[in-house]
C-alpha cells in the first residue's frame, strides 16, 4: 500500500543544489520521521514525495510503481500542512468532506467515512462548529481528518504541530502515534525537533545540508550516533565533546560523552570542576560544570542533588558510554 522509494533524487533551485542526491527506503506501514535544522530541506523532500516539486534528477517509486511523472492527486498519498489550511466559512463536517466531495462520492459514502475519521480523532461532537469555534489542536485534528478519508496510501506531514504550545504538542504527539497504531499507514513526518522525532518515530532520518546523516531507529541513533552531527543533534542536553589530550588518551580526536552519563560527586572523580549553572526541573537537575583544562561539560544528576553555584565537583564519564570520533568527525568503533 504505502512503500516510498528514492533512488538518487536531487533537487536545485537556480544554482542552489538543495538536495544534491538521496537514496531511501520507506517500507509499507513505517513511522518515518525527517529531522534536522532549519533549512536543511526537509520540506523539499516531502514536496518531492508529495508531487508538489518535480525532482532535478533521479526516481521516486510509490508501491512499486514509478510515480515520479505523477501529479500529486495521482500518487495517493495526502499531505497535512503547519497552517491547517482549513475552509473558514465551511463546518468541520464539510471540511473533512470536501476531498470526496471534489472526488464525486456519494453522500452515503461520505457520511460514513467523515463519521469514521470523526471518531476515531475525537471529533464527533464539534461537526457542526466552524473552524474559529475550535482550538488549535482541534482544528489540526480536522486537517488530519481531511487527509484520513481520502484513505491516502501514506501521510505526509509537514511540522504538523508546530503552530500548537507545548503541553498541546505533547498531546498532539500521543495522539498521532495513536492514529499510527490503529490505521498502521505508511507515515512521513517531517520536524525539527528531536524529541519529536525520538518520541513518534520508527525510523529517523536525520538531514544535513539536504543529505542523509545517518538513518535508524531513535535509540539506533542515540546509543551508536556515525558521526558528530548525529552524535550533536540527537539527545537532550547534547552530548558533551571534548578535544585534545582527553581525546588523545582515548586515541581519538574528539571523545563525546552525553549529560546522563557523567557520575557526579564532590570528592573525587577523574575530571575536577566548578559549577557555573544549576539548572532545577524538579525530576533532574542540568549541572554546566566549569572542568579544569577541559571546558564546560554538562552533566545530569537527580533532581535532589545538593550542589549550587561555585561548588567544586568531580566528573567521571561512564567508559561504557564514551564515543570516539576521528579528525573527519566519523565515529571510530
Ligand atoms: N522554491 C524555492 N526556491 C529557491 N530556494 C528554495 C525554495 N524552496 C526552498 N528553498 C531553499 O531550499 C533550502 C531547504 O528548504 P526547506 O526544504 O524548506 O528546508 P526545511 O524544511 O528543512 O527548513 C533552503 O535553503 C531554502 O531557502
Ligand atoms: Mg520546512
Amino acid at each position: 500500500m504505502g512503500s516510498i522509494t528514492l533512488k538518487n533524487v536531487s533537487k536545485v533551485f537556480g544554482a542552489h543544489a538543495v538536495i544534491p542526491s538521496i537514496d531511501l527506503d520507506i517500507t509499507d506501514g513505517e513511522f518515518v520521521v525527517f529531522v534536522g535544522p532549519s533549512g536543511c530541506g526537509k520540506s523539499t523532500l516531502l514536496r518531492l514525495i508529495a508531487g508538489l516539486e518535480d525532482v532535478s534528477d533521479g526516481e521516486i517509486v510509490i508501491d512499486g510503481r514509478n510515480a515520479t511523472e505523477l501529479p500529486p492527486a495521482k500518487r495517493g498519498l495526502s499531505m497535512v500542512f503547519q497552517s491547517y489550511a482549513l475552509y473558514p466559512h465551511m463546518s468541520v463536517r464539510s471540511n473533512i468532506a470536501f476531498p470526496l466531495k471534489m472526488a464525486g462520492e456519494d453522500k452515503a459514502t461520505i457520511d460514513k467515512k467523515v463519521q469514521d475519521a470523526a471518531r476515531v480523532l475525537n471529533l464527533t461532537d464539534y461537526l457542526d462548529r466552524k473552524p474559529r469555534q475550535l482550538s488549535g489542536g482541534q482544528r489540526q485534528r480536522v486537517a488530519i481528518g481531511r487527509a484520513i478519508v481520502r484513505q491516502p496510501g501514506a501521510f505526509l506531514f509537514d511540522e504538523p504541530l508546530s503552530n500548537l504550545d507545548a503541553a498541546l504538542r505533547v498531546n498532539m504527539r500521543l495522539e498521532i502515534s495513536q492514529l499510527h497504531q490503529q490505521l498502521k499507514t505508511t507515515m512521513v513526518y517531517v520536524t525539527h525537533d528531536q524529541v519529536e522525532a525520538m518520541t513518534m518515530a520508527d525510523k529517523i532520518v536525520v538531514l544535513n545540508r539536504g543529505r542523509i546523516e545517518q538513518v535508524g531507529s531513535p535509540l539506533d541513533l542515540y546509543r551508536r550516533p556515525d558521526n558528530l552531527f548525529v552524535a550533536g543533534f540527537i539527545g537532550s542536553p547534547r552530548m558533551n565533546f571534548i578535544s585534545g589530550a582527553p581525546a588523545a588518551d582515548h586515541g581519538a580526536h574528539t571523545i563525546g560523552i552525553r549529560p546522563e552519563h557523567i557520575a557526579l560527586s564532590t570528592d573525587q572523580g577523574i575530571w575536577r570542576g566548578t559549577v557555573g549553572v544549576a539548572e532545577h526541573l524538579g525530576s533532574d537537575t542540568f549541572l554546566h560544570v566549569n572542568a579544569d583544562g577541559i571546558g564546560t561539560l554538562t552533566a545530569r544528576v537527580g533532581g535532589d542533588f545538593a550542589v549550587t553555584h561555585g561548588d567544586q565537583v568531580f566528573l567521571t564519564p561512564d567508559p561504557q558510554h564514551l564515543h570516539r570520533f576521528d579528525e573527519k568527525g566519523m565515529a571510530i568503533r
